[in-house]
């Protein structure tokens, strides 16, 4: 026999005849009793759209079902009260019956997690429960910090047991609102979202660039916990790269030119550790910012080549209000030189207008979009090229075609200064 706690609520129709209803039903199925519940009290909606108040209280059963089946059971109740499943998030109902302790069990599958993850947030549950004089578990933190690979993996299993989804972001912290749009679609695609936050010394050519790169784990966190993340692995360098490790991911023709000819070893480094973040976390997604394209092309590569299961979405770029495209490497700007930034996301404009406007020679694309820069004194322009929209393949120089073509841009601004920034940015001609 097993003691569980469900909440109860409605607040469409006649709600309290719902609730009465639904409970008479369950004390009336072989296998549960309805020891007691709380008194119904009226509350004010939490989220959704415009709707009127709730009735929402606590029931105390004891059962010799299993928890699905009583799940089940109070889904059933839902829908014969007339509750549309597929209506908005938070939309208003005439049942809501919750599973919120079940024993001292604990479940975290796509249908029911229990202890339920948010009734400390909620006064409607918490106060009825406190009426009974329940105990709640102790609150559990959102998200969840993983530490350890072996950790994560684990929670990933348990994830992909309970029937879940799982979407991952890989970052290196430093969080801005293109990480948070990634980690937001996450939350709408999949049942469980991980975001990583490792900044990843294999990819970086300079030590003084490593050392540099911001790092402030308590405010990556409050975003993450604000976008709707579960749980986010944030691994010591040494658990990464233990002092034995040598093996190395090689990255093809994707990894060529552009940011490949400046940052040596960079590409090689990301795809080493994308490879072991895949690893270790098992999902069936994997979101990446459409900004770092070449980045995203030879990810893309790696996952057909390397098999690992993993669907790789890219996402496209957030903008700052000016248009210069989001970075944690924005930061770094002094005024003036943030103030010229901006020309990237211009000259990109340019030759995309002139595109749409009929223009297919390369040559006089690359040449509008490169007047543009050059109008910038502070911009010290280092490619700028147009290639493949996916594969970043070369495109030759032969009339484009109608889709299919990027535009590429990266400059250095600040040169002037000890701490100069490298900024890049790219749109597709057709679209954007
Ligand atoms: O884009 C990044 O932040 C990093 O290159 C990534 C993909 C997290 C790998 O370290």
């Amino acid at each position: 026999m097993t003691r569980a706690y469900l909440g109860l609520g409605a607040n469409l129709g006649d709600r309290e005849a719902s609730i009465r209803g639904a409970l008479a039903r369950l004390d009336a199925t072989p296998g549960i009793r309805v020891v007691r519940q709380s008194t119904l009290r009226e509350t004010e909606p939490v989220g959704g759209p415009p709707q009127g108040p709730y009735l929402n209280g606590v029931a105390e059963i004891d059962t010799t079902l299993p928890a699905y089946a009583l799940l089940a059971l109070c889904k059933a109740c839902e829908r014969d009260a007339g509750r549309d499943f597929d209506a908005e998030r938070n939309a208003p109902r005439p049942l809501d019956l919750d599973v919120l302790l079940f024993g001292d069990e604990r479940i975290d599958t796509r249908d029911l997690v229990v202890p339920h993850p948010r009734m400390h947030e909620r006064s409607f549950v918490a106060q009825p429960l406190a009426e009974l004089g329940v105990a709640l578990p102790p609150a559990p933190t959102f998200p969840r910090v993983v530490h350890a690979p072996d950790e994560f993996t684990a929670l990933a299993i348990e994830w992909t047991r309970g029937d879940c989804r799982t979407g991952l972001v890989p970052t290196m912290g430093a969080l801005h609102e293109g990480h948070v749009s990634l980690m937001r679609r996450a939350r709408r695609e999949c049942d469980r979202v991980a975001a990583t936050i490792f900044v990843n010394p294999l990819q970086f050519d300079q030590s003084a660039d490593l050392e540099a790169y911001p790092r402030d784990l308590d405010r990556d966190l409050a975003i993450c916990r604000d976008a709707g993340v579960d749980a986010v692995f944030a691994p010591a360098p040494a658990s990464m790269y233990p002092e034995a490790f040598a093996s190395h991911v090689a990255v093809g023709s994707e990894a060529e030119g552009m940011e490949g000819a400046v940052r040596a070893g960079h590409f090689a480094g990301v795809a080493t550790v994308v490879a072991k973040l895949f690893v270790v976390a098992r999902a069936d997604r994997a979101y990446f910012g459409e900004k770092d394209a070449q980045q995203l092309a030879v990810v893309r590569r790696l996952a057909i080549d390397l098999g690992v299961g993993t669907e790789i979405v890219g996402c496209p770029i957030v903008r700052e209000s000016d248009g210069l495209a989001m970075s944690s490497r924005n930061a770094r700007l002094g005024p003036r030189d943030r103030a010229a930034s901006t020309v990237l996301h211009r000259a990109l404009r340019v030759a995309r207008d002139a595109f749409r406007e009929g223009e297919r020679s390369a040559a006089a694309l690359v040449a509008s979009a490169r007047a543009q820069l050059d109008t910038e004194p502070l911009c010290a322009t280092e490619y700028l090229e147009l290639r493949h929209e996916r594969t970043l393949a070369s495109l030759g120089d032969d009339a484009l075609p109608d889709t299919g073509a990027r535009m590429l841009v990266a400059a250095r601004f600040d040169t002037d200064s000890a701490c100069e920034t490298r900024l890049i940015d790219n749109m597709s001609l057709a679209g954007d």
